[in-house]
């Protein structure tokens, strides 16, 4: 099976077999099959967090579980979605339904099941801060249990299902709990600058929303459009010893305080410094409107994704003794 169409950087690749997971009888089918119950398996969403340096061994499992649903929970609305429900869509799909609380999150690609997986994150918002629990079946012992935040380990774009878990649990629905209490979170800069321009002091959930896809367009690249997993690298958390001492050479330095006592710095803004943006090795590129994105300017192999990241860590590190860490799954 060629995975091209199945990995939003839209790398070449191949998998031997390819299942699709449309309900949890699918799965089940699966692990009691007398060759793939046992099998070596790699669970793919929407591919769109994903770098594919080689074809794929193990069975791949396409999720693709749908369904939406809304519970009045009291104080709150809990909402539901199936592992293979385009985020995006879910996220209008619960402004529609006046749910409110995920409109930060609008426009990341991928899917609902995914989401949890790398605590996908924008505009102040987390999916950890939404998030209330998620029913995964355990590859290993067959069974459907319901992971709630303290189990699912989430940690800054990262969860147990990139952990111990990873290869060995299928998500398969996420529920959100959502207070009918809602506030715009607006803590973000260019949220405010939105905001203002707008001249609007109490925005709606939708035009928040609506903000936040305008700004993503402006600086990310469109996966449909032009080949990429959006953010590169994560960004790198330094203690304040390493973030002075950075600062008294590069005065500049895009910095934020963190709850601890460490700092957050902004991995674009050290690679756009190390004068990354709009360079290429091979079909793979480094973004020109935000260098913290790679992407394939046509026909990337993931081994040149992979040189051009590696040729901009060895420059960050020289540069600025950071080291960047990839943040999509490397294969
Ligand atoms: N910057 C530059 N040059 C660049 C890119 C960035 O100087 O080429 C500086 C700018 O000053 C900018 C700052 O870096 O203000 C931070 O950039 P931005 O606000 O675009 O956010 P980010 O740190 O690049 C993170 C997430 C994004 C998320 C945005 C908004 C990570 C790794 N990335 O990006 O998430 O959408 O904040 O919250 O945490 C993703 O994970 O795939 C992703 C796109």
């Amino acid at each position: 099976v060629d995975l091209r169409p199945y990995n939003s950087f839209g790398l070449p690749a191949k998998a031997r077999r390819l299942v699709r997971i449309g309900s949890d009888a699918d799965l089940h089918w699966v692990v009691n099959h007398p060759d793939w119950g046992r099998a070596s398996k790699f669970i793919l969403g929407g591919g769109s967090n994903l770098v594919l340096t080689k074809d794929l061994q193990p069975l791949v499992l396409k999720v693709e579980v749908p369904g939406r649903r809304i519970f009045d929970a009291g104080a709150d609305w809990v909402v539901e979605a199936g592992a293979g429900e385009r985020w995006h869509e879910f996220v209008r799909w619960t402004l529609e339904q006046g749910a409110p609380g995920l409109e930060n999150l609008s426009l990341i690609p991928g899917t609902v099941g995914a989401a949890p997986v790398q605590n996908i994150g924008a505009y102040g918002v987390e999916v950890k801060d939404r998030f209330e629990c998620l029913d995964t079946l355990d590859l290993m012992s067959g069974r459907v249990v319901t992971l709630g935040r303290e189990a699912c380990h989430f940690g800054y774009r990262d969860s147990v299902f990139k952990q111990h878990l990873a290869g060995r649990s299928v998500i398969l629905r996420v529920r959100f709990r959502l207070p009918k209490a809602w506030q715009p979170e607006l803590e973000y800069l260019d949220l405010q600058r939105a905001a203002e321009q707008a001249g609007v002091k109490e925005p709606t959930p939708e035009q928040v929303s609506n903000w936040v896809c305008a700004i993503r367009r402006a600086k990310l690249p469109d996966p449909a459009v032009i080949g990429n997993a959006g953010s590169f690298f994560k960004n790198p958390i330094v203690s304040e010893a390493v973030c002075r001492e950075v600062i008294a050479r590069d005065p500049h330095l895009v910095h934020y305080p963190l709850p601890d006592g460490r700092f957050k710095l902004a991995a674009g803004w050290l690679i756009d410094a190390c004068g990354w943006k709009g360079k290429s090795v091979g079909g793979a590129g480094v973004y020109e409107k935000q260098a913290l994105v790679l992407v394939n300017r046509g026909e990337a192999r993931g081994g040149e994704v992979l040189t051009l990241a590696q040729a901009i860590q060895a420059s960050v590190f020289a540069r600025f003794g950071i080291r960047l860490e990839p943040e999509p799954v490397v294969i």
